[in-house]
């Protein structure tokens, strides 16, 4: 038994918030169920603007304000798809959620890893214990995580600058020329320049991502699975042996490595940065179409790199890349006077929670400033990129290119309102997918 659950112990007589056959059923079929169709690690486009278009995120929403309502807050007992699942619902359990250290509270929960596992099996959001803390400083070290800027900025907004620059040639941006572009900026800022125009190795890890959306479902399709994710992993290391020094990969493979992890696989935490660069795309894309409907924020974001950054977060908040952070437990723990026992998997609808007009004022509005008060970042209220022993170790790095993109496509221009634009005043809708931006001289 942990330290944690000394204090609460005694009171662990204290009866569970469970859920009930019909609120299981509802869960399932209103949140767990679109989340994975809507595809995780590769988004399917149509089916996420179906269930926009027939209001899912308000299905969700209704479900988890009921629970709440119901169970005055506590954490919820729900029978999830592949085990028991406590779902937090109190700004208090979320804030300790991500104080308890990964060791505890661990990432690689079931789902999770039998998702990721197709298309990264050594990567660090897979792993547990001593190698995971192993290839978490690999993921630091790369990625300067503790810094504000990463010690390879110059490069990194030299290459977004070339990559933008074609871009900006058309008066309309079209959101597969967008996507495109960081593809091509992940590849060289990982591997280097060599890797720019390697389009094969992007289709080879797109279909592992899909794959991966099946959650390992689909066996049959496993040897498969792993020929192609050898195939990739070959080609990540050619380029990783040549990888300049200034490019993530060549970071981290100059994190020196102890006898004890031959599997370390420091080339191997490049699967997990390409997806990730690849969705700083999407996150752009709904900034620049908020910037669209508020031209006085584009204006006032135009060149001043902090309140871009801001526009980001914001977009991120109201439409975050991971809507639910999922945890399992190592040990026992206490939530509210309850023992829950080892092997539990904790959810935070993070999606939902920082949303909640109960919690964040203005909520379902585009307020960028707010993210300019002091320690706004450490608000565990907000957690685009949660917080904590797991937090995102690449959240600098993530907003450094979608502030510089950002940057590069306003840069003597501005970003006009498509049609069917959200109202900037009224509540946002809950999915916001990318669409055509209409560019024009500022
Ligand atoms: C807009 C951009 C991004 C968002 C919103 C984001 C969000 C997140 C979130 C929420 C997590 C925690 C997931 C969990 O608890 O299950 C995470 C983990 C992670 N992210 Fe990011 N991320 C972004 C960009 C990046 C970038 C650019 C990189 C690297 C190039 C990166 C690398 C990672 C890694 C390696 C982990 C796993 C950390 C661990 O297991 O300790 N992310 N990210």
């Amino acid at each position: 038994m942990t330290e944690l659950t000394s204090p609460a112990r005694t009171a662990s007589f204290a009866r569970p918030a469970r859920a009930g056959r019909a609120e299981t059923v509802r869960f399932a079929l209103t949140h767990t169920l679109p989340a994975f169709a809507r595809g995780i690690a590769a988004p399917r486009p149509r089916l996420a603007a179906a269930f926009g278009a027939l209001g899912q995120y308000g299905w969700s929403t209704a479900t988890l304000r009921s629970l709440r309502a119901r169970y005055g807050g506590a954490p919820v007992r729900i029978r999830g798809l592949s085990g028991e699942l406590l779902v937090l619902l109190d700004p208090a359990d979320v804030a300790r959620f991500f104080a308890e250290p990964v060791a505890h509270l661990a990432m690689d929960a079931v789902d999770k890893v039998r998702m990721l596992e197709v298309l990264e099996p050594t990567g660090v959001i897979c792993s547990h214990g001593a190698l995971r803390e192993a290839r978490r400083e690999v993921n630091d070290h790369a990625l300067a995580a503790d810094r504000p800027v990463h010690p390879s900025c110059a490069e990194f907004l030299a290459v977004v600058a070339e990559e933008c620059a074609p871009l900006t040639a058309s008066d309309v941006l079209e959101y597969a020329a967008l996507r495109r572009a960081l593809e091509r900026i992940g590849r060289r800022i990982v591997l280097g320049d060599r890797a720019a125009h390697d389009e094969e190795l992007h289709r080879g890890l797109v279909r592992l991502r899909e794959e991966a959306n099946w959650m390992g479902m689909r066996k049959s399709r496993n040897p498969a699975n792993e020929r192609l994710y050898a195939q990739v992993a070959a080609r990540l290391e050619k380029y990783a042996a040549e990888a300049p020094p200034h490019t993530l990969v060549a970071r981290a493979l100059s994190v020196p490595a102890g006898p004890e992890f031959p599997e370390l696989d420091p080339a191997g935490q490049a699967h997990h940065w390409l997806l990730a660069v690849d969705a700083v795309a999407l996150v752009v894309a709904r900034t620049l179409l908020m910037l669209a409907v508020h031209p006085a924020e584009q204006d006032a974001a135009r060149g001043d790199d902090t309140r871009m950054r801001a526009c980001l977060q914001e977009s991120l908040r109201l439409w975050p890349v991971v809507p639910d952070l999922v945890r399992v437990t190592r040990a026992e723990t206490v939530w509210r006077g309850v023992a829950y026992p080892a092997g539990t998997h904790v959810l935070v609808p993070v999606g939902f929670l920082q949303r909640d007009p109960q919690t964040v004022p203005a909520a379902e509005l585009f307020v960028p400033g707010r993210w300019l008060a002091r320690d706004a970042d450490r608000d565990t209220r907000m957690a685009p990129f949660g917080h904590g022993g797991g937090r995102c170790p690449g959240d600098q790095l993530g907003l450094l290119l979608g502030t510089a993109v950002c940057r590069e496509l306003l840069r003597g221009r501005r970003v006009s309102p498509p049609a069917g634009a959200p109202h900037p005043c009224r509540p946002l809708p809950g999915a916001l997918l990318p669409t055509p931006l209409p560019l024009c001289a500022h």
